[in-house]
């Protein structure tokens, strides 16, 4: 295995702490006068927002904008682009969970794109951005915070997929862990069991390196200790593992690529429209034992981070946390082509073991099974 990655990508820089949002406009500064604050209502409603608006720098023109919440799509993007061309910014802010962050960080790094962001969805080549984008995670998470990525749904054909360009990743990431205090338990469950998730694939992954496995085993760990913790409303220290664990999965990820996991949760997810981290969280149990036989040592490492078997472990967390598989029971009627856009995904692709239609439909099979 390599040490690094071909290609090594980070955020410029990191800040951390307890209340660092406060200092966000202060630091948006830096990049310029003019910046626009992306964010979910949950920071309306908590009154975060307006605490981070009270610390406006003297000078700063900052306009605000709220997603209408749901899942990204292409069509949030567009609108959050217009306003981007009517009112030129230096920056994009985004403080909310992955769905807030994806959308802005999109919007941010095709601002003077010449195309409908429709077309960079179907594979025109995304130019480079100069608009500095800043990422402050509300949830914990997608670890989108970490990433030059942007998954998003096309309202009109139902195809969910990703746009990247290296000069999309985030200037300045901000990790509050206060942010977290308002996720609710459901959401707390479903995007941690999406970092864990990410932290597990991005582990067992053909692109791994030595470097993407460090940062991949302490998200593991990370998150195992701290997501029940904050689930069952949690303190500070649990809440801080947990907005790391999901920000060290994101840097594994995005060097080192996921799997099958997340190969099904984009075609069942823009079927179902069930939470990603939700299918992540049904889905991993079942790769898990798939993928068992490519990757024996990687296992044992893992259940040595655990202390415990690692189907058993996720069982254990998925029941604690209240998740229950939503496609119990349910039909999936275009299998054929859900198949081929899972064979199709650059994440299965690196899943550990080679994945065919038959292994495919053996999955979907389980997870439907009313049992
Ligand atoms: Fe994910």
């Amino acid at each position: 295995m390599n040490v690094l990655p071909a290609s090594l990508l980070f955020p410029m820089r990191t800040v951390s702490g307890v209340g660092q949002v406060a200092d966000l406009l202060a630091e948006c500064a830096a990049f310029g006068k003019r910046g626009v604050l992306v964010h979910g209502g949950s920071l309306v409603a908590g009154g975060t927002l307006d605490r981070i608006l009270a610390a406006k720098p003297d000078g700063a023109e900052v306009g605000t904008w709220q997603h209408p919440g749901g899942e990204p799509t292409l069509a949030h993007v567009d609108a959050l682009r217009e306003v981007l061309c009517k009112n030129p910014v230096d920056w994009v802010a985004a403080v909310g969970g992955g769905s807030v962050m994806d959308v802005a960080k999109a919007a941010a790094g095709l601002r003077d794109a010449p195309l409908p962001t429709v077309a960079y969805h179907d594979g025109e080549p995304i130019p480079s951005s100069n608009v500095a984008y800043v990422a402050a995670p509300a949830t914990a998470g997608t670890g989108s915070e970490a990433t030059m990525v942007s998954v998003l749904t096309n309202d009109d054909t139902g195809v969910k997929k990703s746009i990247r360009h290296p000069s999309h990743t985030a200037r300045l990431v901000i990790l509050d862990p206060a942010l977290l205090k308002s996720c609710p338990p459901a959401l707390i469950a479903a995007s941690g069991m999406d970092a864990f998730t990410q932290a597990v694939e991005s582990f067992l992954s053909r692109g791994a390196t030595d470097l993407t496995d460090m940062l991949a085993l302490q998200a593991v760990e990370d998150i195992n200790n701290s997501i029940e913790t904050v689930f069952n409303g949690g303190d500070d220290a649990s809440r801080e593992a947990l907005l790391r664990g999901s920000f060290l999965a994101g840097l594994a990820l995005s060097n080192a690529r996921l799997g099958l996991v997340h190969g099904l949760a984009h075609p069942l997810g823009a079927r179902f429209h069930f939470a990603h981290g939700l299918v992540c969280a049904v889905c991993l149990p079942l790769v898990l034992r798939y993928n068992r036989e490519a990757c024996s040592e990687k296992y044992a490492q893992l259940e040595a981070c655990l202390g415990t078997d690692i189907e058993a472990r996720v069982a254990a967390l998925n029941h604690s946390m209240r998740i229950a598989n939503p496609f119990a029971g349910k039909a999936l009627e275009d299998r054929v082509a859900a198949v081929t856009e899972t064979l199709a995904s650059g994440s299965t692709k690196a899943n550990p073991r080679d994945v065919d239609a038959s292994a495919a439909n053996d999955i979907l099979d389980r997870l439907f099974s009313a049992n």
